[in-house]
C-alpha cells in the first residue's frame, strides 16, 4: 500500500519550517492527513474544519470534521529528517578509517568494503541493519549510493519499500581508478541501469500514487564522480537520465587534491561542475551534488543556474579533512541546499546531530570572517527537512498538499523544568537519540521498526 487514505487529525506540539528564517509554532496545534497529505494545520479543531480536504489527488475545499483525532498530548510533531547524500555499503564502515584524505581513503578502506557487495547475503545483512538504522533516527526519505552490483542493489530498493520508506537508490556506474572487482564496462552499465528501471516499473516503483505523488522508492543515475569514470562511462549517464527523466547525484569539489585530479583529467572543461554539464549531469535533470567545500565562482554560478542541489556533509567535510563548505554563503547565494549524513565518510546518522554540525561549521568560518553570519537553528531545521525534502517532492513542511513525513518526539526527560516549546526542540536536536522517537510517519503511514 502506498498511502493510508483514511482521515486522520493530530493533534500534538507542532513546530516546522516554512521559510528559512523562523519556526513555525502550535501549541496544542493539529493537523489534518488524508491520503498521505496534509490537508489543514490549525491551532484549533473548529479552524480546522473550515479548511479544505483532498478530493481525488486533488487540492479542495471541504470538511474534516469526520476524521478520527489521534491526541499525542505533551510530544512534538516535527517533519521526518530526509538524508540527501549517504552511502548504504560503507555502513561497516561507520566510525573507522578516519586517518587518511579522500582520494586514498577510497582505494584503501571504502573500494575494499563495496567489493563484497558481490554476496547479496553480506549485502543483505548490512543493508537491512542499515535501512533499520535510518529508520531509528527517524530519516524517512534518503539519496543513496549503492555500490556497481546490480543484485545488491535491487535488494535495497526491495528492503526500502518493504520499510515503507522513501529513497532515491543508486547503483554506482564507475569504471576506471577502482578495483576490477567495482569496474564494469559502459555498455554493462547501461543494460543494468535499463533492467533495474524496467524490473522498477514492474514493481510499481515508477508508477506514481495519484497525479500529485511520485513513486517513493527510485532510481537515481550515479555516477560515483568524474575520476571514477570514462567520458564514455559519463556520457551514457547523461543519456541515461535524459531517456527516463531520471535525477542525477553525484560528489562534487570535495577535496583539493580531488579537484586537481579531475581538471588533469577533463582539460577542456573549466571547472568541475562544467565537466559534469558537458555531459548532462548537471541540472539537466533534478541533480544533487554532494560536498561543494570548494565551489565558488563559476561552478557557482552555473549550479545556480541550472538548480544542482547540494547536500551538504559537515562530519564526512572534518572526517576526511576535506574542508568547510561555505553553507551561509549558498543559501545567501540561493542555492538550493539540503545535508547529508554520507557515510563513511561521515560518521553519524543522525540529520537531527548534522544540524549541529552544521551550524558548528558556519560558526567556524564566521570566526575567520566575520563577513557572513553563522547558521541559525531554524535554518538548519529548514535545511533538514523543508530544503532536502523539495528534492524528494513537496516533502518536509506540514503545509497543505506536503506529504505527511513526520516525528512524534516524546522529550518528556529532557524537559525537565518548564522549557518553552523552541527550546525543547532546540535541546532535542542538540541533546535527544532515537530514544525519543516514539512514532514515525512517511506519507500519512505509520513506520513500524523494519526487520533486520
Ligand atoms: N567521492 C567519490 N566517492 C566518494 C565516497 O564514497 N565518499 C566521499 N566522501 N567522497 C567520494
Ligand atoms: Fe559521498
Amino acid at each position: 500500500m502506498e498511502a493510508s487514505n483514511k482521515k486522520k487529525v493530530y493533534k500534538a506540539h507542532i513546530l516546522f519550517t516554512k521559510d528559512q528564517s523562523r519556526f513555525e509554532v502550535l501549541e496544542n496545534g493539529y493537523v489534518a492527513v488524508e491520503d498521505g497529505c496534509v490537508v489543514g494545520i490549525a491551532s484549533d479543531l473548529s479552524t480546522l474544519i473550515g479548511q479544505g480536504s483532498m478530493v481525488n489527488g486533488q487540492w479542495s475545499n471541504g470538511t474534516c470534521c469526520d476524521a478520527e483525532v489521534v491526541d499525542f498530548g505533551d510530544r512534538l510533531l516535527l517533519p521526518a529528517m530526509n538524508d540527501l547524500h549517504v552511502h548504504a555499503p560503507q555502513y561497516r564502515n561507520q566510525g573507522i578509517a578516519m586517518d587518511l584524505e579522500l582520494l586514498p581513503w577510497l582505494q584503501n578502506y571504502t573500494f575494499p568494503e563495496e567489493s563484497k557487495y558481490a554476496d547479496t547475503a553480506y549485502a543483505e545483512r548490512m543493508y537491512r541493519r542499515f535501512v533499520r538504522d535510518l529508520w531509528r533516527f527517524g530519516t524517512m526519505r534518503s539519496c543513496v549510493f549503492a555500490t556497481s552490483h546490480t543484485e545488491s542493489t535491487r535488494l535495497l530498493m526491495r528492503l526500502f519499500r518493504e520499510a515503507g520508506m522513501g529513497a532515491l537508490v543508486g547503483k554506482v556506474a564507475m569504471n576506471r581508478n577502482c578495483p576490477e572487482s567495482l569496474s564494469e564496462t559502459v555498455e554493462e552499465m547501461v543494460q543494468v541501469y535499463e533492467n533495474l528501471i524496467s524490473w522498477c516499473s514492474h514493481e510499481g516503483n515508477l508508477t506514481p500514487h495519484s497525479s500529485l505523488l511520485p513513486p517513493r522508492v527510485r532510481p537515481i543515475i550515479t555516477p560515483r564522480f568524474i575520476p571514477s569514470c570514462t567520458p564514455e562511462m559519463l556520457r551514457a549517464c547523461g543519456r541515461l537520465a535524459a531517456k527516463y527523466g531520471l535525477p542525477v547525484q553525484s560528489h562534487l569539489s570535495e577535496n583539493r587534491d580531488e579537484i586537481a585530479l579531475v581538471q588533469a583529467l577533463e582539460k577542456d572543461s573549466t571547472c568541475y561542475g562544467d565537466a559534469y554539464d558537458r555531459y548532462g549531469l548537471f541540472g539537466q535533470t533534478p541533480t544533487v551534488m554532494a560536498h561543494c567545500v570548494w565551489t565558488e565562482g563559476e561552478e557557482l554560478e552555473l549550479m545556480k543556474k541550472n538548480g544542482v542541489m547540494v547536500a551538504h556533509c559537515p562530519t564526512s567535510n572534518f572526517n576526511v579533512a576535506s574542508g568547510m563548505a561555505p553553507v551561509r554563503r549558498f543559501l545567501d547565494e540561493g542555492l538550493r541546499v539540503g545535508l547529508g549524513s554520507d557515510i563513511s565518510g561521515g560518521h553519524d546518522l543522525s540529520i537531527f546531530r548534522m544540524m549541529v554540525y552544521a551550524i558548528q561549521v558556519s560558526k567556524m568560518l564566521y570566526q575567520q570572517d566575520h563577513g557572513q553570519p553563522f547558521l541559525t537553528l531554524s535554518e538548519a531545521f529548514w535545511l533538514a527537512t523543508k530544503s532536502a525534502g523539495s528534492f524528494f517532492g513537496r516533502v518536509g513542511s506540514f503545509e497543505p498538499g506536503y506529504e505527511f513525513d513526520a516525528l512524534v518526539i516524546d522529550d518528556s526527560d529532557l524537559n525537565h523544568d518548564h522549557y518553552s516549546l523552541l527550546e525543547r526542540l532546540e535541546r532535542y536536536i542538540y541533546l535527544g537519540d532515537d530514544r525519543q522517537i516514539l512514532h514515525r510517519f512517511c506519507r500519512g503511514k505509520e513506520i513500524t521498526e523494519p526487520k533486520y
